[in-house]
């Protein structure tokens, strides 16, 4: 028996030496397997008691017993002092709590978009109402109704999306929404519609199959040229400065005559002439004119009760222009570091 105490007395010696030793929990885990496992010393130790006579058994068992209870408890108590020690680590090495958060980035409005609502916020103040149309649209409001019967030239410009199996395609200018809002109010209206319009144009540093116009439409008795005028200057002054002016170029569309192109004063040399307007002085923003008697007809006015002019930005054009932006692609890969220098 004093031989059984003093084996396991050994034992429990070269397991407190390991389990010392041991750096880390799997180490700790090879200690218990080499002493307590299957075919560990702790095993050979049980079967010597067969060797014992009947009477000595049991008392020999206990103290194998107790003494494994105890090698099993200072293996525990170094795996719950490794595991303090990581915490602590954790805590002091690599949280370091002064040190500054990331900053919180902040999104921008999208040029396009401040740029629409700089002008549509010109015409709210004067009165008039900002409707959006559908981009999914009839022959009829796209081409028919606005005079471009289907073999007139002026739809070659307008080379369209058709809708497979269906009579409709994305709309190629925002004017069909000026056809659905005439259609559905008699005159006086006094209405702009900002949107996206589609064509089939290759994409390039000027050109996109996406883009977006800005229309208006005023039509009441005695509408005129002049009133144009007046309100597309406003328009320029409200988006590129006080000292804008707007000029006329004789131009063609089969929705209004006469036509004109719009060109307003360079706001990059104030129309001194520089690389941005070819040396011109002017930028072209887009088309006008007082709306063709056809046109009124087809949406249900009498055109010998009133009259209307009716314009059409381009977008990029002008939120290129006002930024300082030389590719119009640059406003649709949606890079947040870009948007941001423009916010
Ligand atoms: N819808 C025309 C276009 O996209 C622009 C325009 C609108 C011209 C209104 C004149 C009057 O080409």
């Amino acid at each position: 028996m004093s031989d059984l105490t003093d084996r396991l007395a050994a034992l429990a010696a070269r397991i407190d030496a390991a389990v010392a030793a041991a750096i880390d929990e799997r180490a700790l885990d090879d200690v218990r397997v080499t002493y307590l496992g299957r075919s560990g010393e702790v095993t050979a130790i049980r079967r010597s008691i067969g060797e014992l006579p009947n009477a000595e058994r049991p008392a020999a068992g206990k103290t194998i017993n107790d003494a494994v209870v105890a090698m099993e408890a200072s293996i525990d108590a170094a795996r719950a002092s490794l595991e303090r020690k990581k915490l602590d680590a954790m805590l002091t090495d690599t949280i370091d709590v002064t040190f500054p958060p990331k900053p919180a980035i902040l999104g921008s409005l999208h040029p396009i978009r401040t740029t629409i609502e700089d002008a549509t916020r010109y015409f709210e103040r004067h009165g008039f109402a900002v409707i959006m149309g559908p981009e999914i649209e009839t022959d009829d409001n796209n081409f028919d109704a606005l005079n471009i019967p289907p073999d007139h030239p002026a739809r070659e410009g307008h080379d369209s999306f058709y809708l497979k199996g269906i009579e409709l395609l994305l709309r190629t200018h925002t004017s069909p929404a000026q056809v659905r809002a005439m259609r559905a109010n008699p005159a006086p209206i006094a209405i702009v519609n900002p949107g996206r319009a589609y064509r089939r144009d290759e994409m390039d540093a000027r050109h996109s199959y996406m883009f977006h116009q800005m229309e208006g439409l005023l039509v009441a008795p005695g509408v005129h040229f002049g009133h144009l005028r007046g309100m597309l200057t406003g328009m320029c002054r409200e988006l590129f400065g006080a000292e804008q002016a707007v000029r006329f170029r004789p131009s063609f569309f089969p929705f209004t005559e006469p036509s004109a192109e719009i060109d307003t004063t360079c706001p990059g040399c104030a129309g001194a002439g520089c690389k941005t307007c070819s040396a011109s002085g002017w930028i072209e923003i887009g088309g006008c004119g007082m709306v063709h008697p056809n046109v009124l007809r087809n949406v249900g006015y009498d055109p010998s009760e009133v009259t209307g002019w009716a314009f059409g930005v381009g977008v990029e054009r002008i939120a290129m222009t006002r930024y300082g932006i030389d590719d119009i692609r640059h406003l649709f890969e949606n890079d947040p570091t870009f948007l941001a220098q423009l916010a």
